[in-house]
């Protein structure tokens, strides 16, 4: 990479403090992280410096389909001969087409899909679809649930991000129930006036805990009993990380709205989707003109976006992601019984992993030491004990090897330094 040879890694960290970001950059730096992402290819990435890692975040699933995938690139160099940005008020080949495809391949609940240009945006226009729809302001999201940091989407989240810029919303318009909790649910929807339920399918930054049986079915349910929407948000469970190409589908719902983005850029252009049901787009019968995003549905992001369905739905990658979720799982599963007291669960469906450790801070510590060990991964922020474990459905069993005995190496050090 030849800019790595024109600056150094301290200049550029020197100019991220001064220019970018100071907090990130110090935070990283006194957790241990010495970390400026240089050279990347497929699942691995490098420290400016030359540090190896192999990545078990890939951004929350932007690189599902590794870093710089070839197939992406070339499809993006083949859009550039023809097609740029486009302009939103008008129809265009590549947003029809992305839309229609999009509808073919989402649950038969789903029809229109609205473009954007990340994960938050696309929540928030699936927000305001369910208002439109419904006539109604409030919307129901579960306790340490995440849905990013646009207007409406940082709302429904936890008060970590919301209160910093006073954008905690009125308790009464963003109600906040604790998750697996049907109970509570059904008490949040019974007066009738909420617009739309939103769940993230398994909530990655709340550690993954899985929904227990029937109860995202049940929330379906009790939105259809009392006229609210059925938001599911895919940005990370979606593109066949659990082996199906929507995490929603192992649970036997029909949503009103799903919504895409992270994985859906191929890593390389950002885009998103929020794919809603005939009457959750109806606004677009009646005033189309009603959004309007300059970016969002760019015709470059819908060509990639294309090839990243093609390539996540193709038969054999079905059949690694299989592959490489039964075989993690398993070996996962022998490495937590050598170390009983602290590798105390593993939450998983298909390549969507948390790994819980019995020490309130332990994924933390297990993060540190598997970046020694040439790991990356992050803890989840809404549950420290919890480290967010997301391989790619592309990468081989040598790939797993690798990463097994390195992060058993991480854990045991991780283990023994906290005493146990
Ligand atoms: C589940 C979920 N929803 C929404 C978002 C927001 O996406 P973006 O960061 O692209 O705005 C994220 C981002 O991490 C996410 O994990």
């Amino acid at each position: 990479m030849n800019q790595t040879k024109e600056i150094s890694k301290e200049q550029v960290l020197k100019q991220s403090i001064e220019w970018w970001n100071p907090g990130k950059t110090k935070q990283w730096q006194a957790d241990g992280v010495d970390l400026v992402i240089g050279k990347r290819e497929g699942y691995y990435f490098y420290d400016m410096k030359g540090k190896k890692l192999m990545d078990v975040h890939l951004n929350g699933g932007t690189y599902n389909l590794g870093h710089r995938n070839p197939e992406i690139i070339s499809t993006l160099k083949q859009a550039l001969e023809d097609f740029d940005i486009g302009n939103h008020h008008f129809p265009s080949i590549n947003r029809a087409q992305l839309a229609k495809v999009l509808a073919e391949c989402t649950p038969d609940s789903l029809h229109y899909s609205i473009l954007s240009c990340g994960g938050s945006e696309a929540i928030d226009v699936a927000l305001k679809c369910s208002r439109y729809a419904t006539k109604r302001k409030k919307f129901v999201s579960i306790i340490n649930g995440y849905h990013g940091h646009t207007g409406l989407a940082v709302s429904l989240g936890n008060e970590r991000y919301s209160k910093p810029f006073l954008s905690e919303g009125s308790p009464s318009e963003f109600i906040h129930v604790p998750f697996n909790d049907l109970q509570a649910m059904e008490a949040a929807l019974r007066n009738e006036d909420v617009a739309c339920v939103i769940i993230e399918t398994i909530p990655a930054t709340y550690g993954f805990p899985l929904p227990e049986p029937g109860y995202l079915a049940g929330v379906k349910k009790l939105c259809e009993k009392y006229g609210t929407l059925y938001v599911a948000d895919e940005v990370q469970t979606g593109l066949m990380r659990t082996g199906k190409l929507w995490g929603i589908e192992h649970y036997g719902v029909e949503p009103d709205i799903l919504v895409t983005s992270k994985g859906f850029s191929g890593g390389i252009y950002p885009i998103a989707a929020t794919i809603v049901s005939k009457k959750a787009g109806q606004w677009m019968n009646e005033d189309g003109m009603a959004h309007i995003s300059t970016f969002g549905g760019s015709e470059l992001g819908c060509l990639v976006a294309m090839k990243v369905l093609e390539i996540s739905q193709r038969e054999e990658v079905v059949q690694n992601v299989n592959f490489v979720s039964r075989y993690l799982g398993y070996e996962l599963e022998k490495i937590k019984q050598r170390y009983p007291e602290f590798f105390v669960g593993i939450r998983q469906l298909g390549v969507v992993m948390g790994l819980e450790f019995d020490h309130p801070e332990g994924a933390k510590h297990v993060m540190s030491s598997l970046y020694e060990n040439g790991v990356w991964a992050i803890y989840s922020m809404l549950d420290n004990r919890v480290l967010q474990f997301k391989p790619g459905i592309l990468c081989d069993k040598n790939y797993c090897d690798e990463l097994l005995e390195r992060c058993e190496l991480g854990i045991k050090q991780a283990a023994r330094k906290l005493g146990y």
